[in-house]
């Protein structure tokens, strides 16, 4: 194994049947593996409540491994290695007597990393669990998404942890923080020069992201129909890359110095009026369309829908951050589900050079862009004016990418989000994860949106799959002279 293996741990994973470990959780950790950056000693407990025999789970978890890593990654050695590491317990999270067996099944650790991939509302108990059974000490808790579905409800789970775990024990997962061009994000604005002059308010006229997902529902209707796109998508990922886009270099890397200036982000954010609210924020739900070619149904079509449901599943927002970097820069942001392609990008527009000099009606074409995609085609585009060549010519401008692609550099594999995070947390390093007053800036922010919707009784406007969303998010944009940028 190679000698870049982190320390040992036991890694006990609580929800090892739902859907996040079985597709995503286990084959980070095989990916691992194969790298060589699991120890040794490194074992995995998996712990559900299906009281089957372990063997029956244990070869459940190898047939999603075998189903959701690429057959081109499955090696047969480093697979039995791994479901080596594996054991399974069936317990029930909420039974305070089920901890002292869990403490006797793992032995003397030195090093618990216990993930919750469980509903918000089980973590207290675990982490009481945990505690009276004396493994607190020598635990890191690794919390999913979401915590919590308003500032008060997650302040109860924070708080609920927090009674056993110290915030440096206390891992907050937004998966979008560990994508790779996400991480690229720090190096591209800290690391050169270059963009920290531009990057402010005198030289950039807007900012867009877009997380955009081709898929619907996909079974979860359940959760996403009590949490909508506003929560499930916007007061974590895109709030974190607005973050990212927006904070003032941190004096260094260390996770408390970079999360520092993200919060200074979020308490920046201007809030929404009831009145603003109309112009400024949208919410769509699909219905009925067609992606590649082929009819999908509308939300209140899919299994177990309830019909009547105004839940959103797009969202798109005009949000303004107060300070002086920032001032007047409008920061568009939109995420929904059915949209024409899967596209995660930020698109950071600068203003035009403060004097023209080429002929008029070139004027509209000029401008300068930075493109950031995060997935597909990991990777950054600068776009630049450039002459056309030719004697014939003149001096006709053309817009040409400055292309930097991370997807096919250096021929290795962008590892899956996960894998970066699970190593992190293995290494106890926290720069990654979510502080606590991060999460409840975010939801503080969020809430207000929620609460004018309710008060207006707005419901969603409808958009068929496969577009782009309600016509009204064009207009959000077009009404300050801009679009969106690559719609097609
Ligand atoms: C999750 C949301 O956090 O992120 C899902 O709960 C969403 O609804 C997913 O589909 C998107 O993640 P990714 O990495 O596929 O963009």
């Amino acid at each position: 194994m190679a000698s870049t293996a982190v320390e040992p741990c036991a890694f006990a994973l609580f929800g090892a049947l739902g859907d996040l470990a079985l597709r995503k959780l286990f084959p980070a950790l095989y990916q691992l593996d194969r790298a060589g950056l699991l120890h040794a000693e490194t074992r995995i407990l998996a712990l559900a409540r299906e009281s089957d025999e372990p063997a029956t789970h244990l070869a459940a978890i190898g047939e999603h491994l075998q189903r959701h890593v690429p057959a081109s990654e499955i090696d047969a050695a480093v697979m039995q290695r791994f479901m080596a590491r594996l054991d399974y317990r069936s317990m029930d999270f909420l039974q305070a007597a089920d901890y002292p067996a869990l403490a006797d099944r793992l032995g003397p650790v030195e090093r618990l990393i216990a993930y919750f991939a469980t509903p918000a509302s089980v973590y207290g108990a675990i982490c009481a669990g945990l505690a009276q059974s004396g493994l607190a000490e020598r635990t890191r808790v690794v919390l999913e998404k979401p915590i919590g579905h308003d500032l008060g409800s997650s302040r109860e789970v924070n708080d609920a942890v927090a009674l056993h775990f110290p915030e440096n024990r206390t891992y907050r997962i937004d998966h979008y923080l560990g994508k790779e061009t996400v991480q690229n994000l720090i190096a591209l604005r800290f690391a050169n020069s270059l963009f920290e002059t531009q990057w402010n308010q005198n030289h950039i006229s807007h900012v867009e992201i877009t997380v955009a997902e081709q898929v619907g529902i996909e079974g979860r209707w359940g959760y996403f129909d009590q949490a909508g796109q506003l929560r499930d998508m916007i007061q974590n990922h895109l709030l974190q890359l607005l973050c990212l886009i927006a904070m003032d270099p941190p004096s260094d890397l260390s996770a408390d110095s970079i999360r520092d200036e993200k919060v200074k982000v979020l308490k920046a954010l201007a809030p929404i009026t009831a009145e603003q609210l109309g112009q400024q924020v949208v919410r769509g739900q699909y219905i009925a369309g067609g992606i590649l070619g082929k009819s999908v149904p509308g939300y209140l079509e899919e299994d177990n829908a309830n019909a009547q449901s105004d839940t959103e599943t797009f969202v798109a927002l005009r949000a303004e951050i107060r300070n002086w970097r920032w001032s007047g820069v409008p920061f568009y942001l939109r995420t929904g589900k059915r949209m024409p392609q899967k596209l995660s990008q930020i698109v950071i527009h600068f203003k035009e050079a403060p004097h023209y000099i080429f002929s008029p009606e070139q004027r509209p074409l000029i401008s300068n862009r930075l493109i950031i995609r995060l997935q597909p085609d990991e990777g950054i585009s600068l776009q630049v004016m450039t002459k056309d060549q030719g004697l014939d010519k003149g001096m006709q401008l053309r817009s040409r990418p400055l292309q930097l692609s991370f997807s096919d550099s250096h021929g290795s594999r962008i590892p899956d989000a996960y894998e970066r995070l699970l190593l992190e947390v293995m290494k106890g390093n926290q720069n990654l994860f979510v502080r606590k007053d991060e999460i409840e800036y975010a939801w503080k922010w969020c809430d207000q949106l929620i609460a004018g919707w309710q008060r207006q009784g707005d419901s969603p406007k409808p958009y068929a799959a496969g577009t782009w969303g309600p016509m009204a998010a064009m207009a959000l944009i077009t009404r300050d002279g801009r679009s969106w940028y690559g719609d097609l």
